[in-house]
């Protein structure tokens, strides 16, 4: 049987979490700072079993230690960003919950491959292959199955048919800045440009770049998660089956469509390995700079994050203010 753990028994990681259970294909451990919540959540799933024939086992926890020797970690643990909060804020505590738990997860299973989930999706995706020091094939981040998937949910919508025969893809960094690709995108071979008109398929292509935003403002609190926890899970049965499908993960292109040591999304081959190759399209100039644009901002952001890391300088105490203040008071009386 193989091992997942998932980091974060929240929204998104226990609906993967339930996808997999109803697979039976591995044993899930939940890790969550809220170790009581990770263990209900484990256990109530677990009374599923004789309903829905999951057969895997479960287990909720937040030591690390019962993580040992995953085949695969997903890492949803994070927060949402709340009304006070800033970009910047959320970037910082975002970052400092998934490296902690990169950090963790690796020392007890160094051979697993890592799957990333929280926002902000690229810099998050990053900051973990740099913690964990992994190859970049074993690192990888997931959005663009979800932002296909509700690509090809919104075309079928628009032409009335089944989503079955719908295939889209979706490039870019996991933001406003996806790349939504209108000319890979077909019903049964059918380009969609031959069967929605400009007009339309431009709306449609907005609301998938704004396809989070929409479920959030419906929600209220908190964001999407069955489609995420699908797209997660689909991720983790094509590593573990070896099924070497062509997802557009999140990955770190080494000179891919001229762009270098940047993890974004990219269409690549998913298999035991984690990334088994990158795949190359040819873009036309418009898709190409709107990836190029895409990355650019992946790369401020991660140079946003290196400098929010950075230590500050320390601020003089009020004894130092005091001290200085008493200092040039004697100078200027001496002098
Ligand atoms: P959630 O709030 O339901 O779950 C997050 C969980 O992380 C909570 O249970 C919390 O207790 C846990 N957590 C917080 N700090 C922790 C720590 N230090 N160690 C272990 N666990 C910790 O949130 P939800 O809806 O599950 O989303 C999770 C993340 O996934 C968010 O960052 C969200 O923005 C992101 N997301 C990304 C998507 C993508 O396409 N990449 C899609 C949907 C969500
Ligand atoms: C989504 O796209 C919030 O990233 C999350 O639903």
């Amino acid at each position: 049987m193989f091992k997942v753990t998932i980091i974060g028994a929240g929204n998104v990681g226990t609906t993967a979490g339930q996808y997999l259970h109803m697979r039976g294909i591995a044993d899930l451990v939940f890790i969550d700072i809220n170790e009581e919540m990770a263990k209900g959540k484990a256990l109530d799933l677990s009374q599923t079993a004789s309903i829905s024939s999951g057969s895997a086992g479960l287990l909720g926890t937040s030591s690390y230690g019962e993580s040992a020797d995953s085949d695969i970690v997903v890492i949803t643990a994070g927060i949402a960003r709340k009304p006070n909060m800033s970009r910047d804020d959320l970037l910082s505590i975002n970052a400092g919950i998934v490296s902690q738990a990169a950090k963790e997860a690796i020392k007890y299973s160094p051979n697993a491959i890592f799957i990333v989930v929280t926002n902000p999706l690229d810099i998050m995706t990053d900051l973990v292959q740099k913690t964990t020091q992994l190859d970049s094939k074993r690192v990888l981040g997931m959005a663009g199955v979800l932002d296909s998937a509700r690509l090809e949910a919104f075309i079928a919508a628009h032409l009335q048919i089944s989503p079955a025969d719908v295939r889209a893809m979706v490039l870019g960094g996991h933001g406003d800045l996806m790349v939504p690709l209108k000319r890979h995108s077909s019903v049964k071979g059918i380009p969609v440009t031959e069967l929605i008109e400009a007009e339309a398929l431009h709306k449609i292509m907005e609301r998938t770049r704004n396809g989070g935003a929409e479920i959030v403002s419906l929600l209220k609190s908190g964001s999407a998660y069955y489609a995420p926890g699908a797209s997660v899970a689909q991720m983790v049965e094509a590593i573990l089956l070896d099924e070497q499908r062509l997802l557009p993960c999140c990955v770190k292109a080494s000179g891919q469509y001229g762009l270098q040591d940047i993890y974004i999304g990219l269409p690549a081959i998913v298999g035991r390995n984690g990334v088994e190759k990158i795949v190359e399209l040819a873009l036309n100039e418009e898709e190409s700079r709107a990836l190029a644009a895409s990355a650019q901002s992946i790369a401020d952001n991660i140079a946003l994050l290196e400098s929010l890391r950075q230590p500050k300088p320390q601020a003089p105490s009020e004894t130092d203010n005091k001290e200085e203040t008493a200092a040039e008071a004697d100078s200027q009386k001496s002098s």
